[in-house]
């Protein structure tokens, strides 16, 4: 499909006078991942990611059609039953950006109601359940007002709008892998939305377990979309963009196979590869906390002595993701409550898992 297929066209307001509408979207983990982008929001590199179930946002959207249309858009935006001025800016340019695609907005005043399962500020990352959460909200008025589009299309379409809010945020739509980015070994994979993972998916990767270690629950100080830009001109940006699209090659095979090992090695490599890339930036960071290290290396350690299929991957944050198969999930819950949580900021972790994508819920 190309960006034009995704351009509402022949609709008629008057049939749609107001509703409200609710979605739950999870979050997702990248397992290889996406860092560096082109105009507009088009990734550099393909990537792929687990989408969780625990981790979620919840969004409401009420929407009443105005006398006439106006000139700006109009929405007021509550997180936590509080107003949040805030969060403005963000959809502002959101609904920027999506307008050309969904011609209705400035046809309606919104009112977006939202929260999350997880502490705000646990630095972790709300942008993807948040933009996909909207942007499905925004699919279901589209869909009143077109009630014949198919799931398929409605799924495709609320990927290519969370994108455009925030990259990750289009691989938060469906279960259980989701691929971002065109690349040639994956038939129907896109840069503008992401696609299901297609093949089957070994049993050893059935109800695979997140663990996010919660070490630094303070804001970033530096954000995605800046350390985004910070790819141009990058020294190394040309030989990350080949290594992610080589792993994601990898791991197609490895997710059918269920080769453990192997998906430890592309999985941690993926993680300190990015943060590679942070810390050889120009200004250069690092986003990683002493605990961060001292977790990584207890893992190694634990996985030294046990043959244990334990492993971690990081995102644009000192938190530590541990992953493991179903199967180990008694001995690594035990590990990790007795060895690595008193790393984390007061004691503070959160257990996920695998999920199945993003649900409109009845209220
Ligand atoms: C490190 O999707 O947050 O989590 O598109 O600027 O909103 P924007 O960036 P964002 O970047 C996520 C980066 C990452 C890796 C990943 O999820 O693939």
């Amino acid at each position: 499909m190309i960006e034009s297929d995704f351009i509402l066209k022949d609709f008629e307001v008057l049939n749609v006078s107001n509703g409200s509408v609710t979605w739950k979207t999870p979050s997702n983990i990248a397992l290889v991942k996406y860092w560096g982008k082109q105009e507009p929001q088009i990734p550099e590199n393909t990537s792929i990611s687990f989408t969780l179930d625990a981790c979620f946002t919840l969004t409401n959207l009420e929407y009443t059609k105005k006398e006439k249309k106006s000139e700006d858009f109009n929405f007021e935006i509550f997180f936590e039953d509080k107003k949040k001025e805030a969060f403005k800016p963000k959809i502002q340019q959101f609904f920027q950006r999506i307008e050309q695609y969904v011609p209705f907005l400035k046809d309606y005043d919104f009112v977006i109601k939202s929260r999350n399962s997880f502490p705000h500020s646990s630095g972790i990352a709300s942008s993807a359940s948040g933009m996909s959460a909207l942007a499905l909200c925004i699919m279901s008025l589209e869909k009143e007002l077109n009630p014949t589009i198919s799931e398929e299309y409605f799924n495709k379409k609320a990927s290519f709008l969370a994108r455009l809010g925030s990259g990750s945020a289009c691989r938060s739509i469906e279960g259980e892998l989701i691929i971002w980015g065109n690349h040639s070994d994956i038939k129907g994979s896109s840069d503008l939305f992401g696609v299901k993972y297609p093949y089957e998916i070994h049993g050893n990767f059935k109800n695979y377990h997140d663990t996010i270690l919660l070490v630094d629950e303070g804001e970033k100080q530096v954000s995605s979309t800046v350390g985004h830009q910070l790819m141009y001109n990058h020294p190394f940006a040309k030989q990350r963009f080949n290594q992610a699209n080589n792993n994601i090659s990898k791991i197609l095979e490895v997710l059918q196979n269920g080769g453990l090992k192997e998906f430890i090695a592309i999985v941690e490599s993926e993680a300190l590869s990015l943060h590679a890339m942070m810390m050889t930036s120009n200004p250069y960071f690092i986003l990683m906390k002493p605990n961060t290290l001292k977790i990584i290396s207890k893992i190694w350690e634990f996985r030294a002595k046990t043959g244990s299929n334990i492993c971690f991957t990081l995102d644009a944050g000192a938190n530590v993701h541990v992953l493991f198969p179903e199967k180990e999930k008694e001995i690594v819950n035990n590990f990790i409550i007795s060895e690595l949580i008193q790393y984390c900021q007061e004691n503070h972790y959160i257990c996920d898992r695998i999920g199945q994508g993003a649900k409109q819920i009845t209220i």
